[in-house]
């Protein structure tokens, strides 16, 4: 079925109160609200067009450096998320397929939820659906406000509505599916007489009622997949949501998190079964984790990771874009970048990669090959290889490759002073 995807990004976001990063690319755990918002439409939409505007240029270059299949629209001043929507008329002229509407900060949206969305709006013949749901507390959503026989009467942004109005807990979820062909012509037809003088996207829903157009609403049972970001607050409570999500499915599937409440695990991380999840880890970006791994506590995985099974990733240890396979340990106090370990590598306490040239503003890479042992406090001054079977001796500093099944140190001698203390103290 062909499908498009309108992503309305260009809004400022005042209530984020942000001088340096537009809304939508704010993010939770390493991953911005867009990339969550594009990712959750670009298995089900052939083509995704994001409507950028204020700070136009970096989103612009977010979506064109991360997704092939999406095309960025200029919206010029920002008129409101109605006239946001039509700019995208003149990409879609001949189009008569269904247009598929969604927030740039409405993260946690689910794929699935989607779909049974589209299949609700195909099977009813409807010609524009509207997602809604119920909120205890709808304060700053627009209310559906339905007819007496309860349907579609109309949708009244907070700032518009009646004290009655406001008393509605059904909200507008601000995604929708649209049949291009009927509905593209109220985009030329919306006016600006409400208490923000914008377009309303909302106002198509009594426009389609107007032309008698078969317009509906789908009500969504998990109201959470909804939630907007509009502030900070938004912006934490949003990030717990998803974060309690991805840790109860990996639990599910026999993932052991000691402490939910203090473990963060980003939605694109794999965990194999029986590995055990210690209090206080925080893991960000695209990762995959084996089987039977022991990580934490307060172990900081930063993307770009790949641990094989067996391995340990103890406390206060960070790695980041690293390949650790199995059997390997990095017990304590330690940074892993750039590199790559080999199976039954033990790591020691306080071990660092020295991977980043101030000078050059390069990364370079770190290897251990299989069997090599470190010894406590030493750093791996990258590019460097150390051979299968070496050791390192402790408080080293490696700046060469090493072959293999040798032992190589740094040491300055060890001075000893007789007595010194006890004469300083006379
Ligand atoms: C909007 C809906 C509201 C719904 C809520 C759901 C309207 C008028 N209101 O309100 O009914 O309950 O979403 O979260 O649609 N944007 C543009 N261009 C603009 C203005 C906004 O692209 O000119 C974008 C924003 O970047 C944002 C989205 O549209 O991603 C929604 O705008 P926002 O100002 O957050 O609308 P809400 O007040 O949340
Ligand atoms: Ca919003």
């Amino acid at each position: 079925m062909d499908i498009k995807a309108v992503i309305l990004a260009a809004g400022k976001g005042t209530r984020m109160k942000s001088q340096t990063t537009p809304k939508v690319l704010h993010e939770i755990m390493g991953k911005t609200l867009l990339g969550y918002v594009i990712d959750n439409v670009k298995n089900i939409t052939n083509e995704q067009f994001v409507i950028v505007g204020h700070h136009a240029q970096e989103v612009e270059k977010f979506v064109n450096d991360n997704y092939k299949n999406a095309k960025t629209v200029l919206q010029s001043p920002q008129l409101g998320t109605g006239h946001a929507v039509s700019m995208v008329c003149p990409n879609l002229k001949n189009y008569d397929g269904l247009v598929l509407i969604l927030c740039g900060d409405t993260p946690l949206i689910k794929e699935d939820t989607l779909n049974k969305f589209i299949e609700f709006h195909n099977s009813n013949n409807s010609d524009l659906t509207v997602m809604s749901t119920i909120f205890d507390n709808p304060t700053n959503y627009g209310r559906i406000i339905r007819e007496d026989n309860n349907s579609l009467k109309c949708i009244v942004e907070e700032k518009d509505a009646t004290p009655e109005q406001k008393a509605v807990k059904e909200v507008n979820a601000g995604i929708y599916c649209l049949n291009w062909g009927k509905i593209k012509d109220a985009f030329s037809q919306l006016k600006t007489n409400n208490a923000q003088g914008e377009y309303y996207l909302t106002d198509i829903i009594s426009w389609g009622k107007a032309q008698n157009l078969n317009v509906n609403a789908y009500i969504l049972d998990d109201s959470d997949e909804i939630y907007g970001i509009n502030s900070r607050s938004n912006l934490a409570i949003a990030s717990k949501i998803m974060n309690k999500r991805y840790l109860e499915k990996l639990m599910d599937e026999g993932v052991t998190i000691v402490d939910p409440d203090s473990t963060w695990i980003s939605e694109d991380t794999k965990i194999g079964q029986d590995t055990i999840i210690f209090p206080f880890t925080y893991i960000e970006g695209e990762n995959i984790i084996g089987k039977s791994c022991k990580i934490g506590p307060c172990a900081h995985l930063r993307g770009g990771v790949e641990v094989c099974d067996n391995v340990k990733v103890g406390n206060f240890v960070e790695v980041k874009k690293s390949k650790i396979s199995s059997n390997t340990n990095v017990g304590h106090l330690s940074y892993i970048g750039d590199s790559e370990l080999g199976e039954r590598v033990n790591i020691g306490a306080g071990t660092i990669t020295a991977n980043y040239d101030p000078i050059s503003k390069t990364k370079s890479k770190t290897v251990l090959k299989d069997d090599v042992k470190i010894g406590s406090n030493t750093v791996l001054v990258a590019p460097v290889t150390v051979e299968q079977g070496t050791n390192i001796g402790a408080g080293s500093v490696i700046t060469k490759n090493i072959q293999a099944w040798a032992l190589a140190l740094t040491r300055s001698p060890l001075k000893i002073l007789d007595n010194w203390v006890s004469k300083k103290l006379k």
